[in-house]
């Protein structure tokens, strides 16, 4: 009887739990299925964006001349600026000159999402305008992220499909105020929150400059688009090296501002309560004359307006312009990663050109970035856990340079606390980065966090006070990765995190490429721990011969204007050696 008991109560948990298993399942498929709908429609969307965008293209093409395209494409975006003001090309010559190209760039390292067909009729307001813009007539590509009226940010995940923007960002509204022309938007990875650039909706984007290599992230597709020619000018955003990093792989210019001094308003954000590592939104283009008229554009009356938390701050031209000698300091490793070979070069290099041209170089040895990246960048960012940005990946299908991330993060935190006691006897960079995953867990422990960053930010700028220092060069991450290595070498960010947390403007500058010398000498690199992200990270850049390497230069908060300046400078010195 009691037997009979047993097996009946057994069978009952039996039936429960598979019950449960069964439709935990079932909802789980069902839910995937809905995602691939989902994003096959989109897929449909953005070819049939393309195709538009090919037609349009076609019924222009007779009136246009070849000759007329090769030298539009050759011209900055200053000089094309230029152009277009005083009446010699016209708005709709350079208008689908840059839609052919950035197609044909396209097919070759899928990074264009979407086509704004809204330009067409755009370019005639524009023509309508009394007082012409800064930017009159200049075509410009946006990041997904940035939200244009009537299309959709994806950032990449399934969560924000079918979500139309129902005003145009900030930033585009004043850009069209300028009379630039939004053409196009351009991909990036999963969630944003990584360098290299794939989406399960629009794949993966490719390094125009080697194909078997990753254009950067998160803002990729833009440099993707600017290096292959199909945009002279694109807006990214960078939380942690986004701008700089894909400008730096793809062989760019890009500045990534104080977080406050442009608006991210209207912009698409995946975590938007982050307050403690702000966001930047800034320009990316061939040089740094083009991110300054862009800077100088962007930040107007209209800007102030619109936003106005944002300090009102027009553009100091003379700033910009000056030739003051200048302190510069500098470091050639910031002590977390090692640097390799070329980065090194590329630093010593410039800071001879620098001294040559009557600077004064000062070394500047930064110190603590292993606590900085662990401790104060992840750690703050991932305050919490990192469960905002898996609430939006529910029933998303997930990319696979990020599955291995997104599966440690859904294990529950005594296993991830467990992993990261194991981890600490192989691998000290990845305990750390599990114990990040756990996230701060009280609004005690945040606010701590808070304060030992603002500790950190008051004695760098002390020890830079002390110094005398104007701006700062350092080494930038470069040359660009092999394809999925990002996935594998979180810890080198440390060279752009650094100034998120600090908040202070960096700009990149590519000044030389990587020769046969700095390829041999890569053979022999251990890194400092000669552990798996050593290797990884070896392995990432090998074959770049050739790929450009960058500088990062950077200034102190809201001193955009002199940062752009330092950056001029640099460009204007090694373009001259390379001559
Ligand atoms: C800065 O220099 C440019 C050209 O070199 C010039 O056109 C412009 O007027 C200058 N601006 C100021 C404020 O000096
Ligand atoms: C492209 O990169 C790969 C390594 O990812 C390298 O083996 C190959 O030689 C490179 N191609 C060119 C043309 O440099």
């Amino acid at each position: 009887m009691l037997q009979e008991n047993v097996t009946d109560v057994l069978a009952g948990v039996f039936v429960i739990t598979a019950g449960s298993v069964v439709t935990c399942l079932l909802v789980k498929w069902i839910q995937q299925r809905k995602t691939k709908q989902k994003i096959e429609v989109a897929r449909a969307e953005r070819k049939r964006a393309l195709q538009q965008m090919e037609q349009a293209v076609q019924q222009v093409k007779e009136e246009k001349h070849a000759e007329d395209s090769r030298m539009i494409l050759s011209l900055s975006a200053c000089e094309l600026s230029e152009k277009l003001k005083d009446g010699s090309l016209s708005p709709e010559a350079v208008l689908y000159t840059f839609m052919e190209k950035a197609l044909e760039v396209n097919k070759e390292v899928n990074c264009v999402t979407d086509f704004f067909q809204e330009c067409e009729a755009q370019i005639q307001e524009v023509k309508k305008q009394k007082a012409k813009g800064l930017l009159y007539g200049v075509p410009v590509s946006l990041k997904d992220s940035v939200c244009y009226k009537g299309h959709v940010s994806t950032c990449g995940m399934s969560f924000f499909l079918g979500k139309a923007a129902k005003e145009d960002s900030v930033i585009v509204q004043v850009l069209k105020k300028q009379g630039a022309i939004p053409f196009v938007a351009t991909n990036i990875p999963q969630t944003m929150m990584h360098f290299d650039c794939s989406n399960p909706i629009y794949g993966q984007s490719l390094n125009p400059l080697n194909h078997t290599k990753s254009p950067g992230g998160s803002s990729g597709g833009e440099g993707a688009l600017i290096a292959g020619g199909g945009s002279v000018l694109g807006i990214g955003t960078d939380i942690g090296g986004s701008i700089r990093l894909p400008c730096s792989f793809c062989g760019i210019c890009g500045l990534k501002p104080t977080s406050g001094r442009l608006s991210l308003k209207g912009t698409s954000d995946i975590i938007p309560g982050i307050n403690y590592v702000l966001p930047s939104i800034g320009p990316m283009a061939l040089d740094v004359d083009s991110l300054a008229l862009c800077m100088k554009a962007l930040l107007c009356e209209e800007l102030f307006q619109l936003d106005p938390e944002i300090p009102p701050m027009p553009f100091n031209s003379q700033v910009y312009n000056s030739t003051n000698p200048l302190r510069i300091g500098y470091f050639e490793c910031d002590g977390h990663m090692q640097a390799l070979p070329s980065m090194r070069r590329a630093v010593r290099e410039t800071i001879q050109l620098l001294q040559e041209a009557g600077h004064t170089l000062i070394p500047f040895p930064v110190t603590q970035i292993d606590y900085v990246f662990n401790d104060l960048y992840l750690k703050g960012v991932f305050a919490d856990g990192l469960s905002s940005l898996l609430d939006s990946l529910k029933g998303d299908i997930i990319d696979p340079h990020l599955s291995l991330m997104v599966s440690v993060i859904r294990l529950p935190t005594f296993v991830k606390k467990m992993l990261a006691f194991i981890c600490s006897f192989l691998s000290s960079r990845m305990s750390a980065a599990l114990y990040v995953t756990c996230g701060i867990r009280s609004v005690k422990n945040y606010w701590k966090q808070n304060a030992k960053k603002k500790d950190y930010c008051q004695k760098f700028i002390s020890e830079w006070k002390k110094h005398k220092l104007d701006v700062l060069l350092c080494p930038s991450l470069s040359p660009a990765f092999s394809i999925g290595y990002p996935s594998y070498t979180t810890p080198s960010l440390s060279y752009t995190t650094l100034f998120n947390v600090l908040d202070f403007p960096a700009g990149i500058v590519p000044v030389t490429k990587v020769t046969q010398e700095d390829e041999e000498e890569l053979k022999n690199y251990k890194g400092f721990l000669n552990d798996y992200v050593d290797k990884m990270f070896r392995q990432a850049v090998q074959g770049g011969v050739g790929l450009p390497v960058a500088v990062q230069c950077v200034a102190l908060p809201w001193q955009e204007e002199l940062c752009l300046r330092f950056m001029k400078e640099v460009e204007e010195l090694s373009c001259k050696k390379r001559k």
